[in-house]
């Protein structure tokens, strides 16, 4: 049978299967968009109490659409039905995309593409959802570079509706095609870019966080009136330092630290306040304090 043709004209490889790698905030969300869709999601953690840790998160969020009417409680039980958790990377064998969602440390997600590499069947594609790192350096690593494409997904994953598909030099052009076709699958909005620090959203969006860090510092305006002034001014869901302390503010300071090394542009040098943040372990909402304490 021939295979199904994506807007560009390319032949698109099958997902019927994936994986996602990793427990935190980004895989849980990501598992549940891909359960939801109708994909069978095993995900592999380092641990078994991770491993119930994100089947509770994820659990916990269809509720929360479920009480909300975005979905109703027999496509809950369904989505929660596809989902097998594993502590070994084996698991990962026979799956036709795998969502790398681990630490931002390049160090690590190389030793990971490496495994996936050993392990995954041929002509299956590896995506990584860094939001920073160059995803050629992750792609590098394996002996099958084409295969390897970038899928940043936005916080909270379950809801925020933009992928940013990120083609490295050596991308194939039937990953790039599957993976904006398999977008629309998991009800999400792909846009396409070249692998530059930052993609769009966050070339565009750190800059901005970090000049309200130093507007901040500078005692021009309070936190609450310089993220009233977004809000209302420009009808933002959420001012710059509700944002920072939901993205953590370790996560913000490795971007703009990537930024800042690719671009050169000395505004983009981390204000030091975020820096000094991080590093009295301050780290946003995941922590009870960032800019705000949480209780
Ligand atoms: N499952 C499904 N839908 C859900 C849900 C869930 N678990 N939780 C909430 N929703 C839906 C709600 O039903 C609602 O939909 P509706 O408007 O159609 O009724 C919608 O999401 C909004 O929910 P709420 O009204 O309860 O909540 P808020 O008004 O507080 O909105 C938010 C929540 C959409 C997350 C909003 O606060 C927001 O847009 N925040 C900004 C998020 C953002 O900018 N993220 C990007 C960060 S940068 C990033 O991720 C890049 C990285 O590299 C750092």
């Amino acid at each position: 049978t021939p295979k199904p043709v994506g807007e560009s004209g390319v032949a698109l490889r099958e997902v019927r299967t994936v994986g996602v790698v990793g427990s935190g905030t980004m895989a849980t969300g990501i598992v549940e968009v891909f359960a939801k869709a109708g994909f069978d999601v095993t995900y592999v953690t380092r641990s078994q109490a991770k491993v119930d840790g994100v089947r509770a998160g994820v659990e916990k969020s269809l509720e929360k659409a479920v009480q909300r009417g975005k979905l109703d409680a027999t496509d809950r039980d369904a989505a929660v039905g596809r989902l097998t958790g594993s502590t070994s990377l084996d698991a990962l064998a026979n799956v036709d995309l795998v969502v790398e969602a681990v630490v931002e440390d390049l160090a690590v997600k190389q030793a990971l593409f490496e495994n996936l590499d050993e392990i995954c069947m041929p002509g299956a594609i590896l995506a990584t959802t860094t939001s920073s790192l160059p995803v050629v350096d992750i792609a590098s690593v394996t002996g099958r570079p084409a295969d390897v494409i970038g899928m940043h997904f936005f916080n909270p994953a379950a809801v925020m509706k933009l992928v940013e598909v990120v083609h490295t030099i050596t991308t194939a052009p039937d990953v790039i095609a599957t993976v904006q076709d398999l977008c629309g699958r998991i009800d999400k909005q792909p846009v396409t870019c070249g692998d530059r620090s930052g993609f769009i959203v966050n070339a565009l969006l750190f800059p901005y966080l970090n000049d309200a860090v130093k507007m901040l510092s500078a005692n021009y305006a309070t936190a609450d009136d310089i993220d009233t002034a977004m809000k209302t001014g420009c009808g933002l869901p959420m001012g710059p330092f509700e944002l920072l302390d939901v993205v953590g503010l370790d996560v913000a300071l490795a971007i703009q630290r990537e930024l800042y090394l690719e671009f050169r542009e000395p505004g983009f040098a981390p204000a030091p306040l975020l820096e000094h943040l991080v590093t009295a372990g301050y780290l946003g909402r995941k922590t009870g304090r960032g800019f705000r304490t949480y209780s």
